[in-house]
């Protein structure tokens, strides 16, 4: 049986990390605390996608379109060229008008999908939902129907999530990171006075994965991922120490 090839992030590093990618259709779930880059890396692989002929949306209830188109811009990446010669598509709502559109097979949403031919999609942030309900068994329910939505269409998906301290260490609510196939985390760790980013890939259903926590940068062109962090210890429970010899 052939092999179906995988989704390219776009950032040589990850891939790698992710065995040549996301598995096509999957839904991958990218965590971090606020300024760690989880809405560049998803704008990264939306960019990549419009570069190897892949439609893509970014749902966000976060952003305003035209500080996305800025901050994209910074990095070198022109969405406005990209949304224009339909390649990326920018959707900004709430979290309610987005469950509803997924329910209804001839909203504005669905036909997105269906018109544009949609492969990647990016919901920036998931977290949102959490306000949506306090009861554990409705808030899982909402990430399945998100999730099996856009299985449904065929796109592969990523969802960021916010991490604060305290999601760090709780059980979350809704168990999110059992209804997503992978799971990657970016973190901010403090070595010798600098901070430095981290990034990992915790969780990959059906894949072999490197397990490794890789250092990454941001710069012009996007992010690159580099190094394993040698000789550290406990590098993501935020207390690295050097190991001793
Ligand atoms: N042009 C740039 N060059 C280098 N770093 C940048 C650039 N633009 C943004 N950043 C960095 O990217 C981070 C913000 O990324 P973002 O994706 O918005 O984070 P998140 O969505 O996780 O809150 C900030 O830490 C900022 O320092
Ligand atoms: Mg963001």
């Amino acid at each position: 049986m052939e092999r179906k090839p995988r989704v390219e992030t776009g950032i040589a590093g990850l891939d790698k990390m992710l065995s040549g990618g996301f598995i096509p259709g999957s839904a991958n779930l990218l965590r971090g605390a606020p300024g760690t880059g989880k809405t560049l890396l998803s704008l990264q692989f939306l960019v990549h996608g419009a570069a190897v002929g892949e439609p893509g949306l970014l749902i966000s209830f976060e952003e305003f379109p035209q500080s996305l188109q800025l901050d994209a811009l910074s990095l070198g990446w022109d969405l406005r060229t990209l949304q224009d010669q339909g390649w990326l598509h920018l959707y900004f709502t709430s979290p309610q008008v987005l469950l509803k559109s997924l329910e209804t097979p001839d909203s504005p949403l669905a036909e997105l999908f269906i018109q544009k031919g949609i492969k990647r999609v990016v919901v920036d942030s998931v977290t949102h939902f959490t306000r949506l309900t306090n009861d554990q068994q409705e808030l899982r329910s909402i990430y399945h129907k998100l999730v099996n939505a856009f299985k449904r269409e065929g796109a592969t998906s990523v969802l960021l999530a916010e991490e604060g301290r305290m999601e760090a260490q709780r059980t979350e609510r809704g168990h999110l990171s059992f209804v997503v196939d992978t799971i990657i985390i970016l973190r901010y760790v403090e070595i010798e006075s600098a901070i430095q980013r981290a990034i990992a890939v915790m969780k990959m259903r059906g894949s072999d994965h490197v397990k490794d926590i890789r250092r990454y940068e941001i710069h012009k062109g996007g992010i690159v991922v580099t190094s394993t962090f040698e000789g550290r210890e406990s590098i993501l429970s935020g207390i690295s120490h050097r190991v001793s010899r």
